[in-house]
């Protein structure tokens, strides 16, 4: 980033203390960031902090002579080659969407021809609630770039989305922001993610508890790098990542075509819970319920992706195949069992007794052809950044 200038607005939020360590991603990777703290941003941290990190002056007020001497709020909104509100609350995106300068941060906004990203942070409420939800709308047809937030536990002691988004993941959408090339730039991924339904008839289905998030995080993981990225996902309800190809399937067969007609490929990764069966004939009339006689069904076996894609000849196979081991007892002993039997690369196995499934954390054992890796229970979020990590430097080293 060597030559790129970054203006960093800090809003009032606790997710704050999280911008110290983004400016000082920044300043690692040869940026040159000013700095703008809020009033309420100051609540949260210092000027004093953030001009250490910065090695800069920290600006603060519009009305002080002594920062409109160092540099005119109107040059400062145009000095950055990237703006970068983080944390952007709730308070902020409202200004920002209706056009408010009250301030130095929402002047320098206003006043701006630099592209803008915003890492909103908030409480769950504040961010579902209908007026944020109509301000985001309006910021995004502004073209403003978002970043998170991300789902989680919250500092207000609730849970959902509202939690900023890590600073390596702000790091990512900045350098992507700015055409910064990333390290999987011209590597192609796809990532299988979330449920299959089978159907049983055409209003009835057998599907599992997958949320989908885990392939999620991955998919923007890889995205964030620069890799392009085919997201083939069974019905879930989350919000689709950010910077991919969605494609959109319910049953496994659907899926299995979909991953074949996304091939070639530099690597797979099949985070799909896909249902290993599905009912042999389901037809096209509903099913009635009969007094005295209960339904029986046969079920046919669905194709196994994962293992299929792992058979390929050399030349057809992606370079990395990997695949998941979602098992409730004995994880370790059948994960190691089902890496052979569908020989992919590595098998990333998780314990689903606990709330894994459909939760926001998960416990990742990575198993591969050198050895095994225990990671440590960590977001869904975190594991996808490593994961994402471990393959660049997979498919950087010969
Ligand atoms: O369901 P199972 O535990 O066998 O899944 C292990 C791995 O195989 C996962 O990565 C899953 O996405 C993949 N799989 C697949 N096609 C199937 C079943 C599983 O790709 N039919």
């Amino acid at each position: 980033m060597n030559g790129n200038s970054i203006t960093i607005i800090i809003g009032g939020g606790i997710a704050a203390y999280k911008s110290l360590e983004l400016i000082r991603l920044f300043k690692k990777a040869g940026a040159r960031v000013r700095a703008v703290l809020t009033r309420a941003g100051a609540e949260f941290v210092t000027p004093l902090s953030v001009s250490a990190l910065t090695g800069e002056p920290v600006f603060e007020d519009l009305f002080n002579l002594d920062d409109e001497a160092k540099m005119g709020h109107i040059q400062l909104s145009r000095a950055a080659d990237l703006i970068i509100v983080a944390p952007a609350t709730a308070d902020l995106m409202a200004k920002m969407a209706n056009g408010l300068a009250n301030d130095l941060a929402t002047t320098l906004l206003l006043a701006t021809d630099t592209p803008v990203l915003i890492a909103p942070a908030m409480n769950v409420r504040m961010w579902e609630h209908i007026a944020t939800k109509r301000n985001l709308a309006t910021l995004r047809a502004d073209g403003i770039m978002t970043v998170g937030p991300d789902e989680g536990d919250m500092a207000c002691g609730e849970f959902g989305f509202g939690r900023m988004a890590e600073p390596d993941a702000i790091f990512e959408a900045a350098k992507a922001a700015l055409g910064v090339p990333g390290p999987l730039d011209g590597k192609y991924i796809v990532v299988t993610s979330g449920p299959t339904h089978e159907p049983i008839d055409p209003v009835r289905y057998i599907a599992n508890r997958s949320s989908g998030r885990q392939g999620a995080a991955i998919a923007e993981a890889l995205a964030r790098r620069g890799a392009q990225v085919s997201y083939i996902t069974g019905p879930v309800s989350i919000p689709a990542p950010k910077g991919v190809d969605v494609i959109k399937v319910e049953t496994a067969a659907q899926m299995f075509d979909a991953v074949n007609n996304s091939l070639p490929a530099d690597v797979t990764i099949f985070a799909a819970a896909v249902a290993d069966w599905r009912v042999d004939g389901a037809g096209a009339s509903k099913i009635k319920k009969q007094k005295g006689e209960l339904p029986t069904f046969t079920f046919a076996e669905n194709p196994d992706i994962l293992a299929s894609i792992s058979a390929l000849p050399k030349k057809q196979r992606p370079k990395l195949v990997i695949g998941f081991a979602a098992e409730t007892d004995h994880v370790l002993e059948n994960a190691r069992a089902k890496k052979k039997r569908k020989n992919c690369d590595w098998l990333l196995a998780n314990d689903v007794s606990g709330d894994v499934m459909g939760g926001t954390n998960n416990q990742i054992t990575l198993i591969s052809d050198s050895g095994e890796e225990s990671w440590p229970m960590m977001s869904k979020n975190d594991v996808a950044n490593r994961l994402a990590e471990k393959i660049m430097k997979a498919l950087t080293t010969p």
